[in-house]
């Protein structure tokens, strides 16, 4: 029988800035889709990273589903309105729409989801990243389903031998590309390094693939940057729905994507590179600098519609020392300043006074061959 993982966020205000996803929302989000869930859903859960309330719910409605981009809308209003009440910080910030119109793309909140075959046991891990961009999933997504020095079994296992399908999305011209693992692995590296314009969208197994059919094995929410083709859109936290075990990356292969912490770009006014810190809930909050960066990784297993976990992956001493690294990393940046690569280049900050300041120097730019010896 198919299933849907839906797993769907929104920023809708935090404190005391962009920190934290306050209780008293969760807890209206979670009563609100307990009370208008019940004949839509048959399990969810619910976890917040950073300013980023996350719900992962479980039907059998196909993905893009109305009504359950509904129930998180409405959800998200619920939770907005204590938002608002409480006078937290940028109060419905992600609802980008007044009234819902059918699907969630292009109203603000990001949207992970994929139907599946549930296998007898279905393991999955849904990671959840803040002070980031979808792109800051291309990485450890590629190092999952096609590096060996992550996942060995690629080699070792023959059921994963063959390799998987990757789908990318150019975000400024609109266009998707199908490229396969191993055989395009170098063509599929050219595009995706450029993490601001190739994001991985999903991954796919392989007709050759000796335990599951041709599917979807991982999706990555992109849902602002496919808002507008041809212009940047802004930071999008992004979150992922990976499936892990048998024929596919193992849990702890899916995890070692996140022992080093690579830099992303987001940070500090969604103007800066930072290094990716992997952490447990109970350490899922913004602080340094707005940051660093976070990743949260909550696993489950998925039997008959009905959830079990989550477990906290990452919340766990076998990643401190690359928190310890993070933490380097961000020391060491930090003393750059509003230097690049710190700061991100023009095009791609959040924030710029650029226009402003050239608007304001305009007059006082001379000629450099004639006019620069004061004399
Ligand atoms: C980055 C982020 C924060 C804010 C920063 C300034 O994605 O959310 O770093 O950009 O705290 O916020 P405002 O402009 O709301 O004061
Ligand atoms: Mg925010
Ligand atoms: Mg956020």
């Amino acid at each position: 029988m198919k299933v849907t993982i839906s797993h769907i966020k929104a920023d809708i205000g935090s404190l005391p800035g962009h920190s934290i996803v306050d209780e008293k929302v969760m807890a209206r989000i979670q009563e609100y889709i307990e009370d208008h869930g019940k004949n839509l859903i048959s399990d969810f859960r619910m976890a917040h990273v950073g300013d980023d309330a996350q719900i992962t719910m479980i039907h059998t409605k196909g993905i893009d589903s109305p009504e359950i981009h509904e129930l998180a809308w409405n959800a998200f209003r619920a939770g907005t309105e204590v938002a608002k009440k409480l006078g937290l910080y940028g109060a419905g910030q992600d609802l980008l729409k007044d009234s819902f119109s059918g699907n969630l793309k292009g109203m603000g909140p990001g949207v992970a989801e994929m139907e599946i075959n549930e296998r007898p046991s279905e393991p999955f891990i849904v990671y959840m990243m803040d002070k980031t961009e979808p792109g800051a999933f291309n990485l450890p997504i590629y190092k999952m389903f096609a590096d060996p020095f992550n996942t060995p079994g690629l080699v070792i296992d023959e059921a994963m031998h063959s390799g998987f399908r990757f789908e990318v999305w150019d975000v400024i011209d609109h266009k998707a590309i199908f490229l396969d693992g191993p055989e395009d692995i170098y063509d599929l590296l050219a595009l995706i390094g450029s993490k601001e314009r190739y994001v991985i969208k999903r991954v796919y197994t392989k007709k050759e693939n000796k335990k599951l059919p041709e599917e979807n094995v991982a999706v990555i929410s992109t849902d602002k940057l496919s808002l507008i083709a041809g212009k940047y859109v802004g930071k999008d936290d992004p979150a992922a729905v990976v499936r892990i075990q048998s024929g596919l990356p193992a849990a702890g292969e899916s995890l070692e994507a996140f022992a080093f912490p690579y830099l992303v770009s987001g940070w500090m006014r969604g103007s800066f590179n930072g290094p990716l810190m992997p952490v447990g809930m109970k350490d899922a909050k913004m602080t340094r600098f707005d940051g660093p960066p976070r990743v949260v990784a909550l696993g489950y297993v998925l039997k008959s519609g009905k959830l079990e976990g989550p477990v906290d992956m990452f919340d766990d001493p076998a990643f401190d020392y690359a928190r310890r690294v993070a933490g380097e990393m961000t020391d060491h940046l930090r003393r750059m300043g509003p230097f690049e690569p710190h700061r991100l280049p023009d095009q791609e900050m959040e924030y710029t006074t650029l226009p402003v300041v050239m608007d304001k120097l305009k007059d006082r730019f001379v000629d450099i061959e004639k006019e620069t010896v004061v004399k």
